[in-house]
């Protein structure tokens, strides 16, 4: 890809995305100068152990931190922190919606706040916006149940299906998969699967490697803070010479830290 921003492609540019955490126990530089470029209808996962910087690059992005160095520009324009970001998509790490609605009522409510979508030039009704987005993840026939009832794959689907509200441009998913049995991660992988063939552009982040294999078109492998290898996940195992990901991750990991 080119370094110009305006390459019609690049829908986010990371640039020299750095954060350090400063606190009375003293400093930790979770991030350092990550430069990543992300095109439109890509899906790219940014891998890494616990504690490499995935959460605190998401965080970036969403502008829910300042960073310490660097910037970020959606298509032509740089982000601010703090500045609505309405056309993201967003899973948190931890995503907990209120136990004491039903899955209608809280989708109803995530649906309004994100604003009203168009197709064409034409405003989509609320109700239809909502059954879209119970569809989209799955979830029509539990549109009643309350959250509190839901299994831990079901109310990731809900979690989705907030972050598809507004029909966001890009989705940034931190850790979708995590908690989830196999079935479960397995159906949220089929999902993003399918929201790819739709032509959204997604980031995720994930300390889990196997669903990246068929998921991602890039990976981008962070270990304590920094950007280690960015490329097709058959590159990266051919630079390992590793049969499989979990082997050439393994790898790359020692690698960094020795
Ligand atoms: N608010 C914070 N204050 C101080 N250190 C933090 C804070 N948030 C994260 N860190 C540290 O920054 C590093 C990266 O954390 P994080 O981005 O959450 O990693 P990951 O999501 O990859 O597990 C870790 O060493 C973590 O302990
Ligand atoms: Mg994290």
């Amino acid at each position: 890809m080119q370094e110009n921003i305006n390459h019609p492609e690049t829908i986010l540019w990371l640039r020299n995305l750095s954060k350090t955490y400063r606190s009375r126990e003293g400093e930790v530089e979770a991030l350092s100068n990550l430069c990543l470029k992300i095109a439109q209808g890509e899906i790219i996962g940014i891998l890494g152990p616990n504690g490499a910087g995935k959460t605190t690059a998401v965080k970036l992005i969403m502008g829910f931190i300042k960073a310490s160095r660097g910037e970020i520009f959606f298509k032509e324009k740089e982000l601010q922190p703090a500045q609505a970001r309405p056309l993201f998509g967003y899973l948190p790490e931890s995503f907990r919606p209120n136990p004491n609605l039903s899955v209608g009522e809280y989708i109803r409510m995530q649906n309004n706040l994100a604003g009203p979508a168009t197709t064409g030039t034409r405003r989509v009704e609320s109700a239809t916006q909502i059954t879209t987005l119970l569809h989209q993840v799955g979830m029509a026939p539990f549109a009643g149940r309350r959250i509190s009832r839901l299994s831990k794959g079901m109310g990731q689907r809900v979690g989705l299906a907030q972050a598809l509200a507004g029909s966001p441009e890009l989705m940034i998913l931190d850790e979708p998969t995590s908690g989830l049995d196999p079935i479960g991660k397995s159906e949220v992988i089929d999902l993003l699967l399918t929201l790819k063939k739709e032509g959204k552009t997604i980031l995720f982040c994930s300390h889990i490697l196997a669903e990246v294999e068929r998921l991602c078109d890039r990976i981008g492998i962070i270990v304590g803070g920094r950007l280690r290898f960015l490329g097709k996940v058959d590159d990266f195992l051919a630079l390992h010479q590793a049969h499989d990901l979990d082997q050439a991750f393994k790898k790359e990991v020692k690698c960094a830290i020795s």
